[in-house]
C-alpha cells in the first residue's frame, strides 16, 4: 500500500523513466499539481505541450483539454487521465445546431469558447479562452458575433463590446451557474473586507458584483499582485485551496460549497500512476480533417492576439 508521498515519488520516477510530460489543469487536486510538469489554464497547457520535448503527454483534466493538446501536437501521443472526465459545457451543443445558427445569421462570425469539442471547433471561425475572449472579439472585423456555447461568458463580453451584435446559445457551465446572488450576499456579510474574484462563466448576477472577473490564471495573478489579505473565490473550489497553499499568510474563502467540478475530480493520483504504467487512461485520436479545421480556429485565436 502507498501513502501519498511514496506514490508521488514513484510517479516522478516513472514519468522520467518513460519520458512522459504530465500536464495538470488548475482545477486538479493539489497532490496532482505537485507531480505535474506544467500547471495552468487549458490553452496555456496546450502551448506548454507543444514546446515539451517528450513525445507522450498525459493530460490530467477533461477531454476537451486533451483534444486541444492533440490539435496542436498531432505527432505526440496524448493520454487523457480518466476516460470519463468530460466537460458538460463542451458537449452541450451539436454540430447541426452551430450550422443552424450560422444559417440564421449569415453575416456573423462564429466564436467558440475553448471549452468545446474538436468537432464543434471545426465548425467555427475563431476560438477564444476566458482570458483572451474580450481582446479577440474587439479585434475582429465582423460586427455580428455568434458566441458559443457559454452565454454567460458571452454576455460578459457583450457588455464590454457594445458596438457589436451578439447571438447566443443558451449553454453554460453547470458548476459556475450553481453560484447564486444569495451566496454573494452571505459571503459579503461573513467576510466584509475580502475581495470577490470570480470566473466569467458565472451568472451576470455574480459577475456584476465582483471586484475582479477573470480566468483561473487571471484570478491567481490578481492575488499574486494584490496587497489585500482576504479573498472570496468564485470558481471551482480547488483554486481557493491552491491559493491557500501558495499564500498561507492570506485567507481564501469559497463563494459556494457547491462550486466543485466533478469531472475534474475524477482523476486521482492512483489514476496518474496507472496511466504511466499503461494500465489506465485513454489515448486521444482525432479525424485529421476535424483536427485541421479545429486547428485553424485556434490559429486565428493566436493571430487575433489571444
Ligand atoms: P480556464 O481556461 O480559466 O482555466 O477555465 C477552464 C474551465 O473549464 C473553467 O471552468
Ligand atoms: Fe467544464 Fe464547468 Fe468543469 Fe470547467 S468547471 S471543466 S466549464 S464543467
Amino acid at each position: 500500500m502507498f501513502n501519498i508521498a511514496d506514490l508521488q515519488k514513484e510517479i516522478i520516477r516513472l514519468k522520467k523513466e518513460k519520458d512522459i510530460c504530465i500536464l495538470a489543469h488548475a482545477y486538479q487536486p493539489h497532490n496532482i499539481l505537485e507531480i505535474a510538469d506544467f500547471t495552468g489554464d487549458s490553452f496555456g497547457l496546450s502551448v506548454e505541450a507543444s514546446k515539451a520535448p517528450q513525445k507522450t503527454i498525459l493530460m490530467c483534466g477533461v477531454r476537451f483539454m486533451a483534444q486541444s493538446v492533440k490539435i496542436l501536437c498531432p505527432d505526440k501521443k496524448v493520454i487523457l487521465s480518466h476516460p470519463q472526465a468530460g466537460c458538460p459545457m463542451a458537449e452541450q451543443m451539436t454540430v447541426e445546431q452551430v450550422r443552424e445558427m450560422r444559417r440564421l445569421h449569415p453575416n456573423a462570425a462564429v466564436v467558440a469558447y475553448i471549452n468545446t469539442t474538436a468537432e464543434l471547433k471545426n465548425e467555427c471561425d475563431v476560438c477564444v479562452t476566458s482570458a483572451s475572449a474580450l481582446k479577440i472579439v474587439k479585434n475582429m472585423a465582423e460586427k455580428e458575433i455568434i458566441f458559443i456555447p457559454d452565454c454567460n461568458l458571452g454576455s460578459w463580453i457583450q457588455n464590454q463590446v457594445p458596438d457589436k451584435k451578439f447571438y447566443f446559445y443558451s449553454g453554460g457551465c453547470p458548476v459556475h451557474m450553481s453560484i447564486r446572488k444569495k451566496d454573494v450576499d452571505e459571503a459579503r456579510i461573513l467576510y466584509p473586507g475580502a475581495k470577490l474574484l470570480v470566473h466569467p462563466e458565472c451568472l451576470k448576477e455574480i459577475t456584476e458584483q465582483a471586484d475582479y472577473v477573470g480566468s483561473t490564471t487571471g484570478i491567481m495573478k490578481y492575488v499574486e499582485n494584490s496587497e489585500h489579505n482576504e479573498f472570496i473565490i468564485g470558481t471551482d473550489n480547488s483554486i481557493a485551496q491552491h491559493l491557500q497553499y501558495a499564500y498561507p499568510e492570506k485567507r481564501f474563502y469559497t463563494l459556494s460549497k457547491y462550486c466543485v467540478c466533478h469531472d475534474m475530480r475524477l482523476t486521482t493520483l492512483v489514476d496518474v500512476y496507472n496511466c504511466l504504467k499503461g494500465l489506465s487512461g485513454e489515448e486521444i485520436t482525432l479525424d485529421e480533417n476535424v483536427r485541421q479545421g479545429a486547428k485553424s480556429c485556434i490559429d486565428k485565436m493566436i493571430a487575433y492576439g489571444g
